[in-house]
């Protein structure tokens, strides 16, 4: 039997209901206590969606993105809904996470673990309550797993039914990416299958096909020098996240397993603590505190190192590889100012965390015209900046986490097209936060490999330089 080591916590003080001795931030009341019973019994029968040898299996690459063996890219809706559980959106965006990924192997020379903002990123924080249109207050929408977005009292009434939905089409998304990668669309032989139907020109996709040609290139010449086919190898994996914020339906999906020691969330491989939930005696820290996967906190401009070091502590008492990874999202504003000081006390205390940088949620702001947005610009300066701070704290950067679709949407502004506040009504579809489309994602890949180059090369030319030294002395 395979030992986890948060399984010490789990003995005595920690069951997956323990959370409800705490504030539970972030949760909605259910008009009918009967009927949330009936929905969770109902639930808890339900099979799991992910494994515990998966999820275990993320965790050891984790532990490997933590020691800079390989690279997290994590992307996907902000909010994924019931209505777009379909077969093109969801192939639409694992083309684009390919095709990103794709750029990262072969930009980077290093692994990259693919990790969806889907199948099950059914559930949002808000920042208000209630909501008022023309006179009329509503409960706010706070994802599919719980009300609907429509302004109606009857949509916006949270529903437990809907946790088995949420179930449902979690289940049907992942059956469709597992299928989809099992049958050979995610075979590298092939990266045609990738192609966005309605991607006619883009100047990006052209730089991306030479690079998906030069991969077919050294796939074919390893094929003849080893005089036999690599078949469908090599295959790529890949895992899901949520935001772990809905805590009857986590603790629900919560599982003990005949061949793992512990307790697994078995509705993800990945879920994460956000922002809004994550004080240190709060309900979601406690939850997540006792399972066994491995766990994302985002972290943002406020946090004082203090802080972030009790709540890594409460999370990660055994301070093991894979198990944190902690994802900052400053803003490109405050990222100079806020990161350093974390990354500092963080290092200082040899813990082991994976960092990652959420280059989207510090940067969201309201046009004059009322529509949330967020610049391209600000993502991309974020991002490099985080390379940079990381490289001059000595940490390092092993991961980025990205809101985006494969869909044409028209969200953000800037980008390769250089979209401006009056494009974004062409294809504004979010019903939270604005995500990059294809070639603004593209964009970012493009970039990330730009800074890693440049971070790993700078940290050679500085090793060298003692070294240099001593030899003009000699
Ligand atoms: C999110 O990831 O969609 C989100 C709400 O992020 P944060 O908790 O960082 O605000
Ligand atoms: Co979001």
């Amino acid at each position: 039997m395979e030992h986890t080591l948060s399984s010490a916590r789990n003995a005595q003080l920690w069951s997956p209901d323990s959370w409800k001795s705490k504030p539970a931030l972030q949760q909605s009341t259910y008009r009918d206590a009967a009927e949330l019973e009936r929905a969770l019994a109902e639930l808890g029968a339900l099979p799991p969606l992910v494994t515990s040898w998966e999820v275990l299996a993320l965790k050891r690459k984790l532990a490997d993105a933590e020691a800079g063996r390989c690279f997290l890219l994590q992307g996907g809706d902000c909010a994924e809904s019931f209505s777009d559980c379909t077969p093109s959106v969801i192939s639409n965006r694992l083309k684009v996470l390919l095709q990103m990924s794709l750029v990262l192997v072969h930009g980077l020379k290093l692994p990259v673990v693919r990790v969806g903002r889907f199948a099950g990123q059914y559930a949002k924080p808000r920042s208000a309550e209630m909501e008022t249109r023309d006179g009329v207050t509503l409960p706010c929408y706070r994802g599919d797993i719980i009300n609907g977005s429509a302004f109606t009292a009857r949509e916006r009434e949270p529903d437990p039914r809907r946790m088995i939905d949420a179930h449902s089409k979690s289940a049907l998304t992942m059956n469709f990416v597992r299928a989809l990668i099992d049958g050979g669309f995610a075979d590298l032989h092939h990266p045609e299958y990738w192609d966005l139907e309605w991607v006619s020109h883009a100047p990006l996709r052209d730089e991306y096909w030479k690079m998906a040609q030069s991969v077919g290139e050294s796939i074919r010449f390893m094929e003849a020098l080893g005089g036999q086919s690599f078949g469908c190898y090599p295959k790529v994996d890949f895992y899901t996240s949520h935001e772990m914020l809905l805590l009857p339906y986590e603790s629900t999906m919560t599982r003990q397993v005949p061949q793992h020691e512990g307790w697994f969330n078995l509705s993800t491989h990945f879920p994460w603590i956000g922002m809004r939930t994550a004080q240190l005696d709060g309900a979601h820290v406690e939850y997540c505190a006792g399972i066994s996967n491995p766990i994302g906190l985002k972290v943002g401009p406020s946090v004082k190192p203090e802080q972030l070091l009790r709540v890594i502590e409460a999370l990660d008492r055994e301070n093991e590889p894979g198990r944190l990874t902690i994802i900052t999202r400053m803003g490109a504003e405050q990222v100079e100012s806020a990161l350093p000081p974390l990354l500092r006390a963080v290092k200082s205390e040899g813990r082991r965390v994976l960092w990652c940088c959420d280059p989207m949620h510090g940067n969201s702001e309201t046009t004059a015209g009322g529509v949330k947005t967020r610049r391209f610009e600000n993502i991309r300066s974020e991002l490099e900046a985080a390379f940079t701070i990381h490289a001059a704290c000595g940490t390092r950067l092993g991961g980025v986490h990205l809101e985006l679709t494969g869909e044409n949407v028209t969200e953000c502004l800037g980008g390769a097209r250089n979209l401006r506040e009056a494009d974004l009504a062409q294809a504004y579809k979010s019903t939270v936060d604005p995500r990059l489309n294809y070639e603004q994602s593209l964009e970012i890949a493009m970039q990330i490999v730009r800074q890693h180059s440049s971070t790993v090369q700078q940290s050679k030319l500085d090793a060298a330089e003692p070294r240099a030294a001593m030899l003009e002395a000699s």
